[in-house]
């Protein structure tokens, strides 16, 4: 992780955008196409076409190969072929996967084979898990645990009805092994024994300072 008291690049996590912004990227968001949309569906798929190219031009929650183009200066992670992390990993054949299909912006089927790929080739007996959201990811861990595994995931308190945390996993046999947390990840105390006790810590609740630093 970059240090980040030093290290400007990362300043754009710090802050949303301000309200300006927001509306400069709005209004850069329309084109011609945009018209065309209105006229040929209609509003709601013209309002569904500026929302996509909004997120095309603020840099978050882009389809799969929008997250490699090179105008992107927002990027700072570099990439790396899966076998030269995990060298030896093997990833000729998928594992089980249950509920596969991701939700709008949801980790993405080949996400969830990595991950699951990862907990059976360390064998991690811990894994930690920031955002559980509906529970997709951790089921999935929970099932490629070794016995005695365990995945620990947090997300904020659910709000009835608004949200039901964690639900995929609720009727399943797995959820044994799934230790829920309802904390906000920069109030969770991850003192020991949960102090640098896992092997694998998924970080997928955060977008932007400073939550995503309490993640890291
Ligand atoms: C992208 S979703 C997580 C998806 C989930 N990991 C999965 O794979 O299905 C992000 C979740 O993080 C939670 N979240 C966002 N900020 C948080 C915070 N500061 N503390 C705890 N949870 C947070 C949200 O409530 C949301 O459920």
């Amino acid at each position: 992780m970059a240090n980040l008291t030093k290290d400007h690049s990362l300043d754009h996590l710090a802050s949303y955008p301000s309200s300006v912004q927001r509306v400069a990227r709005a209004l850069s968001s329309r084109n011609l196409n945009s018209l065309r949309v209105l006229l040929r569906n209609g509003p709601s798929a013209v309002l569904s076409f500026v929302s996509h190219s909004y997120h095309l031009y603020s840099g978050f929650g882009l389809p799969h190969g929008w997250q490699r183009l090179p105008w992107r200066n927002d990027l700072k992670i570099p990439s790396r072929k899966i076998d030269e992390l995990f060298p030896g990993m093997d990833c000729t054949r998928s594992p089980e996967l249950l509920f596969p299909f991701p939700r709008h912006l949801g980790v993405l089927p080949q996400e969830l084979i990595v991950l699951t790929k990862v907990v059976d080739h360390l064998k991690a007996k811990r894994v930690v898990e920031f955002g559980t959201a509906e529970g997709r990811t951790a089921l999935n861990i929970a099932l490629h645990l070794p016995p005695g595994g365990e995945i620990i995931t947090l997300d904020f308190p659910p709000v009835p009805g608004q949200n039901e945390i964690g639900f995929f996993y609720w009727g399943q046999p797995a959820k044994s092994r799934i230790k829920q947390i309802f904390v906000s990840v920069d109030a969770w105390d991850y003192r020991p024994p949960h102090r640098a006790s896992a092997e694998l810590v998924f970080c997928d609740a955060c977008d932007r300072m400073p939550g995503l630093a309490a993640e890291a």
